[in-house]
């Protein structure tokens, strides 16, 4: 039996003529940018999460720069990001004037631990990128308690849960992509700014709009960066069955736990007090770059996401000098995405693991 790596068609066909009727209703309103559904899909993602505000733009990269500078980072500032993470979270600073510092993760959770970020730390950092990397939950409190105000990447992590909190509500701010992959994935590029600080949401919905309020004053170099119309119309289709979904996904990943997975590769271990909606199931071994086409061989969706840690990526050696990261090496040379959705069910996590029990015979 083959496993695809995602499963993104089969929770959506009951919702496919819902979605449909939606989109044909924005179609035919004549409202496509920063319109009703919008505002809507804002309102209803806040109550979600149990946050004062919501701030939809063009896409989760946009998202981390705009949040950047509403929360004052800008030229002359640091930013500590992990560099075991997809490129966007390090991408998206250097737009806002500061520099990204690369610090290390816990190679067991995939996050940056409040440690790593402490050995990055310089007088010039203004801010973190704590990355829910593979929708773990990075410790936000305790980097927070370090004295510098935190940025949760939650791009990975919609339904995630820490401590009886959602993730993205964790820090001064956050944000999320709905690229279609993720979690909550619309059908296109979307992305959103959580935050309950009035202030940052205020100057993100001004950078979203060319830095205006009113299309009459231009008060700031901003961006044209919105979450359109029919986006928001899809992901309010979505948006309740999040929550459903996400238990899938801990569902798979127990089910991969009950076949006896951990008896032949290292799990992923939840980060203290959280409860992740796993986007990606990463495991580790030694000899990764054996078992993975020996699964494809058996029709078993894998990737090796971050094979080159974003400080070893061309772009970035201006601001990776020096930088010895010893557990994203590691991390980066023995991780493998392996199956999961939010509908994997027993039969074919047990599937899997008897082909990874093969592979490595
Ligand atoms: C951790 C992380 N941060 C940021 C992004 C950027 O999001 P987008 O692709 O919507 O720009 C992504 C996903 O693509 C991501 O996985």
């Amino acid at each position: 039996m083959a496993v695809g790596l995602f499963d993104t068609e089969t929770p959506l066909r009951p919702l496919r003529a819902a979605l449909a009727e939606r989109a044909a209703a924005v179609l035919a309103s004549g409202r496509y940018v920063l319109g009703p559904e919008v505002e809507g899909f804002e309102a209803d993602f806040a109550a979600h999460l149990g946050a004062r505000h919501v701030v939809g733009v063009a896409n989760g990269t946009d998202a981390i720069t705009i949040a950047l500078r509403a929360m004052g980072v800008g030229p002359g500032d640091e930013v500590v990001v992990p560099s075991f993470t997809f490129y966007a979270s390090a991408e998206a600073i250097p737009p806002t004037g500061a520099l990204p510092v690369f610090c290390d993760v816990d190679p067991d959770t995939f996050c940056l631990t409040a440690e790593t970020v402490r050995a990055a730390l310089t007088p010039r950092t203004k801010a973190v990128v704590a990355v829910d990397l593979f929708g773990n939950v990075a410790p936000v409190e305790e980097i927070a308690a370090l004295g510098v105000p935190v940025l949760e990447d939650a791009a990975q992590a919609a339904g995630s849960r820490a401590g009886g909190l959602r993730a993205g509500t964790l820090g001064a701010a956050a944000t999320f992509s709905f690229f279609p992959s993720k979690n909550l994935g619309g059908f296109g590029d979307g992305g959103a700014i959580v935050t309950d600080d009035d202030a940052i949401a205020e100057m993100a919905r001004m950078l979203r709009f060319h830095g205006s309020r009113d299309k009459v004053d231009y008060e700031l170099v901003g961006y044209n960066s919105r979450l359109d119309e029919l986006q928001a119309a899809l992901l309010r289709v979505l948006l309740p069955h999040l929550d459903g979904w996400s238990d899938g996904r801990r569902a798979a990943a127990r089910h991969y736990a009950e076949a006896g997975l951990g008896d032949y590769v290292a799990l992923p271990r939840p980060t203290e007090g959280a409860d992740p909606a796993w986007h990606l199931y990463v495991i580790r071994h030694p000899y990764v770059d054996r078992l993975g086409p020996a699964l494809e061989r058996v029709g078993i969706g894998q990737k090796a996401y971050y094979r080159t840690p974003v400080h070893r990526q061309p772009a970035m050696a201006p601001f990776a000098d020096g930088a010895e990261l010893p557990a994203t090496d590691e991390l980066a040379a023995t991780h493998l995405a392996i199956p999961m959705s939010p509908v994997l069910d027993r039969l074919q996590a047990i599937e899997v693991v008897s082909a990874i029990r093969g592979a490595r015979a």
